[in-house]
């Protein structure tokens, strides 16, 4: 089994913190990394230097969906590139309900990460007026098929499931209803992609309980984490309840 931690630093974080975070998770790191992999995403100015540190897995948080050209204040898919980032999240429930980007913007993005042959953090995930009305699976499903349009490089793609209303809360998912929505997520590229080893993540409020529960209650390959990851001995003890689960 492939398993993945993926940190979400979101728009958090100074260079000092940055530096501290990657050598404690860094030399955490090797002690672990035959059982899980680590990704750092990370705000774009700091992608160029923690890529150098050459042991966590760097990922930006967002990328243009233009090649390149007159787009001021554009980062571009070829920079990240250029600067050895490995992959890059789309489709972050902040940037579809935030920054209004819509499944053609991802599907774009997507695209463009795939000339590139970076690796792509693709997150899906429905409203909680979408779940109470009991559209959760057409989202989902709209949001894979959308997004994924002409996309053919699975190798290159983690998809992230995470529940818009369990983002940032503090109340994660209930493992019943997660276990629902990984049966559903995997039916779905295996009928229409042919696909049955997706890498397939949970993220909304995992702490350092719930990673025990994806482990032991499901079969999903990990965990995309974002505010119990952003202090560097709270990461650490969220990846030593995963391996030890
Ligand atoms: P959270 O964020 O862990 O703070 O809920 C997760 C995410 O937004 O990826």
């Amino acid at each position: 089994m492939k398993y993945i931690l993926a940190s979400n630093w979101k728009a958090n974080f100074t260079f000092e913190e940055a530096k501290i975070w990657f050598e404690s998770i860094g030399s955490k790191y090797n002690e672990v990394r035959n059982e899980v992999r680590i990704i750092a995403a990370v705000p774009y100015v700091y992608v160029h230097y923690l890529s150098s540190y050459g042991i966590v897995d760097v990922f930006a948080q967002n990328v243009s969906h233009v090649k390149q050209g007159a787009f001021t204040g554009e980062v571009t898919v070829s920079m990240l590139k250029s600067v050895n980032c490995k992959g890059c999240i789309v489709g972050h429930s902040e940037r579809r309900h935030i920054f209004g980007e819509n499944d053609d913007i991802i599907n774009k993005k997507i695209l463009s990460l795939q000339e590139n042959s970076m690796e792509i953090i693709f997150c899906i995930g429905e409203k909680l007026e979408e779940r109470k009305e009991g559209k959760t699976k057409e989202v989902l499903f709209n949001q894979i098929v959308n997004g994924l349009k002409d996309f053919e490089r699975f190798d290159l793609l983690i998809v992230a499931y995470e529940p818009v209303w369990a983002i940032g809360t503090g109340v994660p998912i209930e493992i019943p209803d997660l276990i629902d929505a990984e049966n559903f997520i995997r039916k779905i590229f295996k009928d229409n992609f042919n696909i049955d080893n997706l890498t397939l993540l949970y993220g909304g409020s995992v702490d350092k309980e719930f990673v025990k529960k994806i482990k032991q209650e499901t079969t999903m390959n990990g965990a995309l984490i974002g505010s119990a990851s952003w202090k560097p001995d709270g990461f650490i003890q969220i990846i030593d309840n995963f391996i030890n689960a």
